[in-house]
């Protein structure tokens, strides 16, 4: 790179994204990942994911900083490929933001955000988790948990995504990490790609259901652990999932939170939803999706946010 492509680099502006406030957004801080998951939404051909494709660190900084102001963006989640691959940079933008937090694989181990929510991801029990993460992840994710100071102030939670392939071993893996140090454990299903062929999605909705009722029933046994409301839950079954979803998103209350990927010469691009393009809203299982509806249709509570520093209110009824 010469001088002037630095210096040009440095100086642009944010890409626009119109006027609108996003009181929630997350960003993609990179394309690069060190795992392959086999259900990762990130990397399918239809989203911004080249991993040539970079910002570097000041001038993300000062992208964020300017649509922080601009979208009145309170929670931010630092997300990518892998964010902990540029941690400095995301311990430096958090700072940002009111509300911050980092989903993260764990690989690199647990970040400490005071204050702030990481999401720990890990699809089950070793044997269902590793052939979707990868050899050896689960007892590396495992040695990090156990590995954390619990009072340095950071909320973590385990989080399962519940897919076709890896839902008979939900209840193992809540009896396995119960007593792990953690806050809690969040569950969401599959949000598969429009003509999914991955064999992760259920074939119809009504399959998901009996999975729905199994989530259920771990959070009636273990009401504090599991970070879930029972009534978001129920908005999933299959006779209902549509109204909070739509066909094509058109029900959507996430469409309300603003996607930043990395796209095209490092610039911050937005996709159709968090989950990119090309999604198959009919049969999406963000628990978010619901968990907002859940809040805003039957409890009236105009600003929800999905995502909170406390563990409490996260998990609350
Ligand atoms: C895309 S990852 C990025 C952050 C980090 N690399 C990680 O794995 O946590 C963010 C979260 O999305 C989840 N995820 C990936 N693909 C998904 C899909 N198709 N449906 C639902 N969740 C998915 C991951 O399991 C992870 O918890
Ligand atoms: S670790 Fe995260 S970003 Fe990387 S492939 Fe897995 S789900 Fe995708
Ligand atoms: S895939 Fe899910 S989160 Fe994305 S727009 Fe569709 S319903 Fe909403």
């Amino acid at each position: 790179m010469t001088a002037k492509s630095i210096m040009d680099s440095v100086l642009r502006d944010p890409t626009d994204f119109g006027d609108g406030d996003y009181p929630t957004a997350l960003v993609n801080v990179t394309n690069v990942c060190n795992l392959q998951c086999s259900h990762c939404f990130v990397f399918r051909s239809d989203n911004p994911n080249d991993a040539h494709d970079k910002m570097n660190d000041e001038t993300m900084l000062r992208h964020l900083e300017a649509l922080r102001d601009k979208h009145n963006i309170k929670s931010m989640l630092f997300m990518g490929g892998e964010p902990m691959i540029r941690k400095d940079l995301v311990m430096k933008a958090a700072e940002l933001f009111e509300m911050p937090a980092i989903v993260t694989n764990a690989t690199y181990g647990i970040p400490k955000l005071p204050g702030g929510l990481v999401t720990v991801s890990l699809d089950g029990p070793e044997e269902l988790n590793d052939p979707i993460r990868g050899t050896g992840v689960f007892k590396k994710v495992k040695a990090a948990v156990q590995a954390r100071d619990r009072s340095d102030g950071t909320t973590v939670i385990l989080q399962m995504v519940l897919t076709a392939q890896n839902d008979q071993g939900l209840e193992d893996f809540v009896e396995e990490v119960k007593d792990w140090p953690i806050d809690g454990i969040a569950l969401t299903f599959y949000v598969p790609c429009i003509d999914d062929d991955t064999g992760l999605a259920w074939e119809n909705l009504a399959d998901r259901d009996q999975v729905i009722d199994r989530a259920i029933a771990i959070k009636q046994k273990y009401p504090t652990l599991i970070k879930a409301n029972i009534g978001a839950l129920e908005l999933m079954y299959s006779d209902r999932s549509l109204n909070y979803t739509g066909e094509k998103g058109e029900h959507c209350l996430m469409l309300a939170t603003l996607p930043l990927y990395m796209g095209d010469g490092g610039n911050f691009e937005r996709t159709f939803c968090c989950y990119g393009n090309d999604v198959d809203c009919s049969r999406c299982g963000a628990y978010s999706v619901f968990n907002t509806s859940f809040h805003r249709l039957v409890k009236g509570e105009d600003d929800y946010h999905h995502r909170t520093r406390h563990v409490p209110e996260y998990g609350k009824e």
